[in-house]
């Protein structure tokens, strides 16, 4: 068996070739039927000639529906006049199902009914070329973590404490208790670095959202990386040198994909290290003169981020929040505890909030008087107030959210065609 790509590589030119895959689409012109195949690695057109085939062969491609499955068996040759470049001269064909109508069809259609279909859109050109570059965006965040002395360690999807807040915890009952549904494995994290210094986890991660918005998921995954004695300047190195990887690699593997999308690659090709710096202080005083004015003390909307996502053609860091509005475990500036040695980092183009990350505290008084102040139940929190009487150090670590990275990189504009099933407030099907 072949692949596509190998033919569209120029690997099997004048070779016999069998492929298994699905048809795209059908036109016939003359005594000769043009399928586009597809079988995962690409399409390619392929020709069957009334006059060179059996007679059952061309009578089985005329009753091809869109989507039927197939094996064909034929020459693979380059051809100026192909769509790609090259085609195969099909001499035998199976078909293994002769699919129903497809209800997806080649003219346009509304969202709602795009994603009620979703587990038949995936098939399209455009779902293919987002999948593929997701994969691209996750191979590059494990390989740079793997190779940079990092040890993964999974947190647990269910759990028994809010890392984020009470108010988007999913509950689920768990025997005669309650669990949660994960919101962040930050915590957990913070226990492996203790035994290996440098770990992350990656995993699906869980948020009652309940507003309706184009940047957020109920389900969505996420890489935590947390590193023992690094401060809040390291953090932002790593990140730095982790996003900018993440974008070199899907610059270098998966240009096709992104010139399926159209996407314009000079402000990828822009995104290295270091990257511009803003205050959240700053940030308050530049929106002074905007219709987005606010109060310092509140905490940014997407408005907010928009504007300063727009301002550099790198990401951005928000830098040092304030405290009151950030996570009880983030440290406070020692120069300044109103606000969090803490960052979050915007995407350019508009696009904003890609990671959320902080220097933690590492104090025991101190934790556990921002567990008291935050009102938080101290029981759920025994063991991570542990990690704080055993060799506690400082150390930093943050979240990025994988679609918001490739909602971002391949420019889209909802971020539901990020995940391949997305999960929002008002979806569950498929
Ligand atoms: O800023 P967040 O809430 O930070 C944390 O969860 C920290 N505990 C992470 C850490 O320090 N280990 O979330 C981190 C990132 C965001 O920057 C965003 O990319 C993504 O997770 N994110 C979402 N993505 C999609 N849908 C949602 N509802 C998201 N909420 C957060
Ligand atoms: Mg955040």
């Amino acid at each position: 068996m072949a692949n596509i790509s190998d033919i569209l590589d120029g690997k099997m030119d004048g070779k016999e070739v069998e492929i298994k895959g699905w048809l795209v689409n059908k036109r016939s012109s003359g005594g000769v039927q043009f399928l586009m195949i597809r079988d995962g690695t690409g399409v390619i057109q392929s020709t069957v000639h009334k006059d060179k085939v059996e007679k059952n062969v061309f009578d089985d491609t005329d009753k091809l529906t869109q989507e039927s499955s197939l094996i064909i068996k034929g020459i693979a040759n380059e051809d100026k006049r192909a769509p790609d470049g090259y085609e195969i001269k099909i001499k035998d064909l199976k078909v293994v199902q002769l699919a129903e109508e497809f209800p997806i069809g080649k003219k346009e259609h509304g969202i709602e009914f795009l994603m009620e279909w979703r587990h038949l859109w995936l098939r399209s050109p455009r779902q293919i070329a987002i999948m593929k570059i997701r994969a691209e965006v996750i191979k590059a965040c494990r390989d740079f973590m793997d190779d940079n002395g990092f040890t993964l360690t999974d947190s647990p999807i269910l759990s028994g404490s809010a890392c984020e807040g009470t108010s988007t915890l999913f509950e689920t009952p768990y025997f005669s208790k309650k669990a949660y549904l994960t919101q962040s494995g930050q915590l957990y994290v913070e226990a492996t670095i203790a035994a290996l210094k440098k770990v992350y986890c990656f995993g699906p991660t869980f948020r009652a959202e309940k507003s309706k918005t184009t940047r957020h998921l109920t389900e969505f995954w996420m890489i935590e990386p947390e590193v023992a004695f690094a401060d809040f300047e390291d953090n932002l190195k790593l990140q730095e040198d982790l996003v900018s990887y993440i974008v070199k690699k899907v610059l270098e593997k998966r240009k096709r994909e992104l010139g399926v999308l159209g996407r314009d690659i000079k402000p990828l090709q822009e995104v290295e290290p270091p990257f511009p710096r803003v205050t959240y202080t700053e940030v308050i005083e530049m929106l002074e003169k905007t219709k987005f004015k606010l109060e310092w003390g509140n905490d940014l909307g997407a408005p907010h981020e928009r504007f300063v996502s727009l301002k550099n053609d790198k990401p951005t860091f928000i830098t040092k929040y304030p405290t009151k509005i950030k996570a009880f475990y983030m440290q406070p500036d020692p120069k300044n505890p109103d606000v969090a040695l803490c960052a979050d980092l915007m995407a350019p183009e508009g696009y904003g909030e890609i990671i959320g990350g902080s220097q933690r505290i590492h104090d025991l008084k101190l934790l556990e008087q921002r567990i008291k102040e935050c009102e938080l139940p101290k029981k759920a929190y025994e063991w991570y107030l542990d990690l704080r009487k055993y060799g506690t150090v400082p150390h930093s670590g943050f979240g990025m959210g994988v679609e918001r990275v490739v909602l971002w990189i391949c420019k889209l504009k909802h971020i539901r065609e990020c995940i391949p099933f997305p999960r929002t407030i008002t979806r569950l099907y498929p």
